[in-house]
């Protein structure tokens, strides 16, 4: 089995300097480095001082979004092609995106493939909302979403891209779908993965689980079948908890 790998989404949260503190407190606190890859999310404007302050062989980057040209009139926009050597990761299609900026499902395929064209490693995130839970509808809703986000990209490709389960509902809001929810949502994901790419890709593509994961349940998660990391919100500003989290995954 490959390593765990733990992302920290920090989403619009740290300056500058706060990040680079807060790197330099996590390498304190992380015990081992050999069994988890640990990736840390921060704001665009961190991401080249951050570059050069870790140490790359115990923390990797994502970046937490991008646009899909690689240049051009785009206003405010940053691109793979100017994330590429900067970043080995970068998030595409998380539910805030989604559902606070309205990007939809040919945008995330576009996301999808400029990543994977710009030498970064896409981190698919897919999720149900509460009312697709409620009227039974979340494994159509993980498989219309695997479908449209991986559009048009190779089984080769496919097989380097990270999928990330993150039920929107669940986001932030210290609620958590049942180990048993989580392993059907995700086996949902590895058959829709199979039935597109076949099943050797469906064994091999990384499966995240994602939402409201704390330092007290990280490791009920990463004992789910299936489960092949975290991608931590909220909990990852913490430098003490996520911390905890990663010493969590290493020791299982
Ligand atoms: P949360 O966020 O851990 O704060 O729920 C997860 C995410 O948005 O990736």
């Amino acid at each position: 089995m490959g390593k765990k790998l733990i992302i920290g989404n920090w989403k619009m949260n740290l300056t500058i300097h706060e990040a680079s503190l807060y790197i330099h407190k996590l390498d304190k606190l992380i015990v081992s480095y050999s069994n988890v890859e640990i990736v840390v999310a921060p704001s665009f404007l961190a991401l080249p001082a951050l570059s050069m302050q870790v140490d790359h062989s115990k923390f990797k980057l994502a970046a937490q979004d991008f646009y899909w040209r690689d240049e051009g009139a785009f206003t405010g926009e940053v691109s793979a092609h100017q994330l590429r050597g900067l970043v080995k990761y970068a998030l595409v299609g998380h539910s805030e995106r989604r559902h606070i900026f309205g990007e939809s499902g040919r945008v995330i395929r576009h996301k999808v493939q400029a990543a994977l064209r710009n030498d970064l490693i896409p981190v698919l995130c897919v999720g149900e909302t509460a009312t697709e839970r409620a009227d039974g509808e979340t494994i159509g809703a993980l498989q219309d979403q695997i479908i449209e986000g991986l559009a048009n990209v190779t089984s080769d490709e496919a097989a380097k891209v990270v999928i990330a389960y993150e039920p929107a509902w669940a986001i932030g809001a210290g609620k958590t779908p049942s180990p048993r929810q989580i392993n059907q949502a995700i086996n949902g994901i590895r058959n829709q993965v199979a039935h597109l790419f076949g099943d050797k890709t469906a064994r091999d593509i990384r499966v995240l689980y994602g939402a409201s994961v704390t330092k007290d349940n990280a490791a009920s998660f990463l004992d789910i079948s299936g489960v092949d990391g975290l991608l931590v919100g909220g909990d990852s500003l913490n430098a003490h908890a996520f911390s905890e989290i990663v010493n969590k995954a290493q020791e299982l």
